[in-house]
């Protein structure tokens, strides 16, 4: 089946979308986005996506309506036949006549995709420990991830599937998802901060972590901290909760039976996927 995805509001066949190269997405990545999924046809956590979209809209100064937004995601799940997957949504500043770094004043530019997927039975990760080479608006959920993609290609070509950064040391996120660790049976996580994304998956757990009154703490953490953690786990709307079997450039204490994290996976999938 073609996969469906919508332009500017109009829903067609991937293959028949024609985009503009004088889009501003295309020449500066002008662009913010969300990652959205459903299961068994209903979105997960929509409105704070929405809400989360509307921030990098505000922040980025990209004028959109929000609601045009909420109907275009809807009217692409309405018109698949996918029961599970992820919806992929992209607003840039528009369309301008010339290449300049000064924007037009023109309508933004909405681009959308729906995608199959299953969010079970997701292998443990792989990971690399890179230095955090990105802007200092991580907050943001900007189409501009060049520094993700270096890192992650990187970690890839040692057959890792996910980093995990740090800036001068200090622990903030994964390549596409926030992380979390287990010291001393307290699980840790990075607070929140312009260097990451208030990731929705990360705040779902942490409600969970609170619900099961497990000992929690947000706040600043190091590479020492890891190499102590006997677990390790990324979030992410796709991955929902995955453990970390590995980081091939870190001697570890992991064990990957975390009572903790099954624990926080079993609430999960109760409370997302039942
Ligand atoms: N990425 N941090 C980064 C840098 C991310 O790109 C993502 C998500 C997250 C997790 O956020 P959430 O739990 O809201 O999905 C954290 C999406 C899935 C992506 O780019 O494909």
């Amino acid at each position: 089946m073609p996969k469906l995805a919508s332009y500017n509001g109009k829903v067609d066949s991937i293959e028949n979308i024609k985009v503009s190269p004088m889009s501003r997405a295309f020449l500066f990545s002008d662009s913010v986005y969300e990652v959205i999924s459903f299961y068994k046809n209903k979105f997960i956590d929509f409105e704070t996506h929405l809400d989360r979209l509307k921030h990098s809209l505000n922040e980025t100064k990209i004028s959109c309506s929000i609601e045009e937004c909420k109907t275009e995601i809807v009217k692409l799940l309405n018109e698949s036949k996918f029961e599970d997957g992820y919806i992929y949504y992209q607003v840039s500043r528009g369309v301008d006549s010339i290449r300049s770094h000064f924007a037009e004043e023109s309508d933004c530019e909405r681009f959308g995709f729906i995608e199959e997927f299953s969010f079970f039975n997701q292998s443990p990760l792989k990971v690399m420990l890179v230095d955090d080479i990105r802007w200092q608006r991580c907050d943001i959920k900007s189409t501009s991830l060049l520094g993700n993609v270096l890192q992650m290609n990187d970690a890839k070509s040692v057959g890792c599937n996910e980093i995990l950064m740090h800036k001068n040391g200090e622990l903030t996120e994964g390549g596409a998802s926030n992380i979390f660790f287990v010291k001393n049976k307290t699980i840790f996580t990075p607070e929140l901060s312009p260097n990451i994304l208030p990731g929705i998956t990360r705040h779902q757990v942490i409600k969970i972590i609170k619900d099961q009154k497990l000992n929690f703490e947000e706040g600043s953490y190091g590479i020492d901290d890891l190499k102590e953690a006997s677990s390790i786990w990324f979030t992410s709307t796709t991955k929902g909760i995955l453990g970390v079997e590995e980081i091939v450039n870190l001697e570890t204490k992991i064990n990957t039976e975390c009572e903790l994290l099954e624990i926080c996976k079993n609430a999960f999938v109760k409370r997302y996927f039942s």
